[in-house]
This record gives structure tokens, sequence and C-alpha cells, in this order.
């Protein structure tokens, strides 16, 4: 599929970070960026060349990021303003560029969108292509988007490790098997063969490990890209390396395995341009600089 045909529909959170690199009792800096896994998995989609839309809520203190967001040639017309303040994430970034997130949802919480939205009738996402939710918005507002998107079905469900338990977990219920025992692959086949995940492709990420993706009965692992600069910022890595997925993994299982394999690929090394660089969005690389980065 040409990127030209490719249009992403993003609902989902648009935040403020507070960044603060260094030890947790006297930091060594403090900056503030735009964030949100939306707004990154927008951003991410934008620099690998896709057409984007973003829907979501900010506070009257977020025009700035509206801005900023827009300034990445995402079409913002579905971005409002509510009273609540803007979402913000405080985020501690250690020597080593791993990281700890406290959440205050703010305008991602704002029950007006759907209201907003609901009031202009069909056609929420006409032209939609792929839609891409990240969880950071009310539930509610989730199911709201599937149910307004064309021949909605999960296609690929992208988690990292943590978030695969917690799935796994509400899915199964009290037939759940302890995590202790398991090992990723088994998690994965365990939470793919959940009636909720019927027909949907789960690929999950493993931080320094690289990504396995699960097609049962096979799993396809690949490796995380060699860095050249060293680990910085890990925080949105997962978001970045999405960037292949939005304009590339289409039509979910019709895709073949070495496409897949070549798109992980592809990611993997977006992601790890994404650490070796402090901040979020404006560490994601462009589809060109991805390219050459694996020549
Ligand atoms: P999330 O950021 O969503 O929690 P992960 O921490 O699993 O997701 O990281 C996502 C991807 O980023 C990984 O699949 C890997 O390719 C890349 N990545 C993360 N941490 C590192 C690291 N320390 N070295 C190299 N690549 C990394
Ligand atoms: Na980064």
């Amino acid at each position: 599929m040409a990127d030209n045909q490719c249009t992403c529909t993003v609902r989902g959170s648009i935040m403020q970070h507070i960044v603060r690199p260094g030890e947790t009792l006297s930091s060594h800096a403090h900056e503030s960026r735009v964030g949100g896994k939306g707004a990154n998995q927008a951003v991410a989609i934008a620099r690998a060349g896709g057409q984007t839309r973003f829907f979501g809520s900010i506070g009257r203190d977020g025009v700035w990021i509206r801005d900023k967001v827009a300034g990445y040639g995402i079409d913002v017309g579905g971005l409002i303003v509510v009273e609540e303040p803007t979402g913000r994430a405080i985020i501690q970034v250690d020597e080593k560029g791993e990281n700890s997130i406290i959440l205050f949802p703010g305008a991602n919480f704002s029950e007006l969108h759907e209201e907003r939205f609901t009031k202009h009738g069909e056609g929420w996402f006409p032209e939609t292509t792929h839609l891409l939710l990240q969880n950071e918005i009310p539930l509610r507002s989730t199911l709201y988007a599937l149910q307004n998107a064309k021949n909605a079905t999960l296609d690929w469900l992208i988690v990292n490790e943590s978030e695969a338990q917690e799935l796994y977990q509400a899915a199964a219920g009290s037939r759940a098997k302890p995590l202790s025992s398991m090992t990723t692959k088994e998690l994965l086949f365990h939470l793919s063969a959940e009636p909720a995940f019927e027909g949907t492709n789960v690929v999950c990420t493993l931080g320094a490990e690289g990504v396995l993706a699960f097609d049962a009965p096979s799993a396809l692992y690949q490796p995380a890209a060699k860095l050249v600069h060293g680990v910085r910022d890990t925080t949105g890595a997962g978001d970045s390396g999405l960037m292949e997925f939005g304009p590339r993994a289409h039509v979910g299982r019709e895709i073949t395995e070495d496409g897949v394999a070549r798109i992980l690929k592809t990611c993997v090394h977006a992601a790890g341009m994404c650490v070796e660089k402090r901040g979020t969005i404006d560490s994601i690389p462009s589809r060109a600089e991805v390219e050459e980065r694996m020549l």
C-alpha cells in the first residue's frame, strides 16, 4: 500500500511531560515536553510518512502543545479545548535511561470529547484506513472509537510485557494461570488464545531484548537494534517503534511472515534511535533516518 493512501486516525492522550533526568531526590535538570502515548504515536506515524489525524482533548494551557503537534504535519482538527487542565506526566529518568512515570489524566479523561463529535453525527473517521488506540483515555472513549470505526476488528495488539500480563489477567479472570511460572512466549500464547483476542496479532516489546510477534502457533523474535550512542531515555520507545505499523502493517493476518519480520526490524531500529536521545517526540527518527541507520 502506498503511503499516500494511508490515513491514520489516532484517538488518544496528549499531555505535558515534565522530565527529570538524574537522581530521584536531587535531579540534575528539569524540562517540559509534549507527550502522551496518543501524541507520541501520531508523531511517529507522521515521521514515517503517513497521513495522520489526531483526536483528543487539551486544556486552555495546552495550546502550545497543539501547535507543536500540528508542526509535524498532523491534522489536529479533532483536538478540542476543554475545561480541565491538559494532562501531565511526571517522568523520572535515571542515569541508565530507565524511567518511572506518574500520570495526571486531566483533559484526556474529559467526557466532552465524544459528546462534541457525536453531535456532528456519522463519519467520525470517514477516510480512515488505520485507527490507533492506546488506552490512556477512558475505556468508554476507546469503545466509542472502535464502534465508530468502519469494520472495527482488533488486528494488532502492541504491548510491553507488563501490559501483556495485565491484559491476560483481565481477559482470563479466574481462569488465568499463574504468571510466575510462564515465559513471555507462553504468556503471549495464552493471551492470544483468549476469545477477546481471536484473530488479533500480538506484538510484545521486550525492552533491551527486542520484540516478539505472536501469531499462533509460531512466534517471531527480533532482537533489539545495536545502539550507536548508548541508552539515554527509554520513554516512549514502544510508541516510536510503532511508526512502521501504521503505514505498512495493514490488513492484519494477510501480511506475510517475511513482511512482519521486515517491519519488526525497522521498528526496533526506530525504537533504538529514540532511546539514544533525550525526550520522546523530539527523538523519533524520520523514515529516511531509520533507513539510513539500517544500511
Ligand atoms: P515501552 O516503552 O512501551 O515500555 P519497551 O521498553 O519494551 O516498550 O521498548 C520498546 C522497544 O524499544 C523495544 O522493543 C526495543 O526495540 C527498544 N528498546 C527499549 N529499550 C532498549 C534498550 N535499552 N536498548 C535497545 N533498544 C531498546
Ligand atoms: Na528518547
